[in-house]
């Protein structure tokens, strides 16, 4: 299984902080599916047209399973990772972002916040996860039986 985690941050690409949240995905998705993924690690400016390009990369020449994105869900202006997804999906599949907001809502109100979503390029599923590494172990999680499931119905 061959997965990408693309960190999309200012800060953590120009290397004002380390990126947390790249190497939560690779932790709670190890675990998950094993260690035997082979991994794609991005981490790129909040910039639409890199974002894309590397969303597009990662589906058509690394023929990655998952590619899972993290930051530029919320509502800053700088916050496009939605809007370059959605440029690049064939299919939009809502159920991730609706089920990531509906279930973090009891606990965590801002999650309405992230407009994540997800959906498939190819034989790519790719999904929206929020950037804050706490909100990963909040919503990466409950997502893996869907993601399990999808991958198998691609291929
Ligand atoms: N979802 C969960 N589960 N936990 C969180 O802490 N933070 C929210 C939201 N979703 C959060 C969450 C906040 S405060 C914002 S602004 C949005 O995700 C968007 O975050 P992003 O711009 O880093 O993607």
């Amino acid at each position: 299984m061959k997965v990408a985690r693309i960190t999309l941050s200012d800060r953590a690409s120009a290397g004002v902080y380390e990126d947390r949240s790249g190497p939560e995905i690779e932790r709670i998705l190890n675990e998950s599916f094993g260690s035997g993924i082979e991994w794609q690690r991005v981490v790129i400016p909040d910039e639409r047209v890199q974002i894309e390009e590397a969303l597009r990369r990662m589906c058509d020449v690394e023929h990655c399973d998952l590619v899972v994105t993290t930051g530029g869900t919320g509502p800053a202006p700088r916050d496009v990772t939605p809007e370059a997804t959605r440029a690049v999906l064939e299919r939009e599949m809502p159920g991730f972002g609706e089920v990531m907001r509906m279930q973090s809502f009891a606990r965590v109100p801002t999650a309405i916040l992230s407009r994540s979503t997800a959906g498939t390029r190819g034989q790519t599923l790719i999904i929206n996860l929020p950037g804050n590494p706490k909100a990963i172990g909040e919503c990466l999680p409950m997502l893996i039986p869907a993601i399990r499931e999808c991958i198998r119905h691609l291929h």
